[in-house]
């Protein structure tokens, strides 16, 4: 059972130490990684994913429950607790979409257990996610930004079931987020999102920020983002709507936006 992941710090790209000096992520959080391009926010993933322990440039350490993992955790995809997606995930595959769930699921499932309705859950949950139904037959290839990251989100949470999903730039374009978290937050789990988008941002219990490949800081969202939440909420969906208009072919007109802009 795993409850929290632990970050130790290290150095930073100028070989200073961390500013901060420990982390823990508690099994339920939906953790942000926020900063410039280039301050550190894949290398810091990709630590944890490795579970470092002091082995990597940034001489980090990552603790689960507050000790140092066991080797099987690393070695062993039926043991790993960590999924992660990043935007490469699909580009690798050609398949269809049933085929590619298909394959994913016997890769992470323990030997023998049973995969029946992964498939039909795994689409169900993806499709709760973005407004364009992603049919089993598509080429994985062929699916618009929005449905490959639903798919992504979905395969995660449900097919690699781990306790601990990270998102490197998974964007969500296309994607319900308002919805995307209430589902999420159904499935206990440690979420970590490196994100450029303040919508994404915002709806996270609170975001690590780098710079120059140091952690120099973790802000929790406070009362007054939460409202800022909602503000930006309704410019996105008010947003949305102009550019579904858009699509359709229609004229648009300043109505959507009133009294959104002050
Ligand atoms: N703590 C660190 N120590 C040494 N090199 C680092 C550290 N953090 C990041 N880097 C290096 O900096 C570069 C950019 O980091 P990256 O994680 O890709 O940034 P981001 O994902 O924020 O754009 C990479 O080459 C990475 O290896
Ligand atoms: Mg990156």
């Amino acid at each position: 059972m795993i409850n929290t992941i632990s970050i130790l710090g290290g150095r930073g790209k100028s070989g200073g130490k961390e500013a901060v000096d420990r982390v823990d992520l508690k099994m339920g959080d939906v953790v942000s990684i926020v900063g410039p391009t280039g301050s550190g926010k894949t290398t810091l993933i990709n630590d944890i994913e490795l579970f470092a322990d002091a082995n990597t440039p940034t001489g980090r350490r990552v603790l689960i429950n507050g000790e140092k993992p066991p080797a099987e955790y690393r070695d062993n995809p039926h043991r790993n607790p960590i999924a992660m997606m990043t935007q490469h995930t699909t580009f690798l595959s050609d398949l269809p979409v049933r085929d590619f769930l298909n394959t994913h699921a016997q890769i992470r499932s323990a030997p023998g257990a049973s995969l029946d309705g992964m498939l039909e859950r795994t689409l169900a949950f993806a499709n709760q996610l973005t407004g364009e139904p992603i049919l089993v037959d598509s080429r994985m290839t062929e699916l618009s930004g929005g449905q490959t990251r639903a798919l992504l989100i979905a395969d995660a949470t449900i097919i690699c079931n781990t306790p601990i999903v990270l998102l490197d730039e998974v964007e969500n374009a296309g994607i319900n987020r308002r919805r995307a978290l209430e589902l999420l937050r159904e499935h206990r789990k440690i979420y970590i999102f490196v994100t450029h988008d303040p919508r994404i941002a915002l709806l996270s219990d609170y975001r690590i920020v780098m710079q120059e490949g140091n952690i120099t800081g973790i802000l929790h969202t406070d009362e007054s983002e939460r409202q800022l939440a909602i503000k930006v909420n309704r410019l996105d969906s008010a947003f949305s709507k102009l550019r579904d208009q858009m699509r359709q072919g229609d004229r648009l007109a300043s109505a959507e936006l009133e009294g959104l802009c002050g």
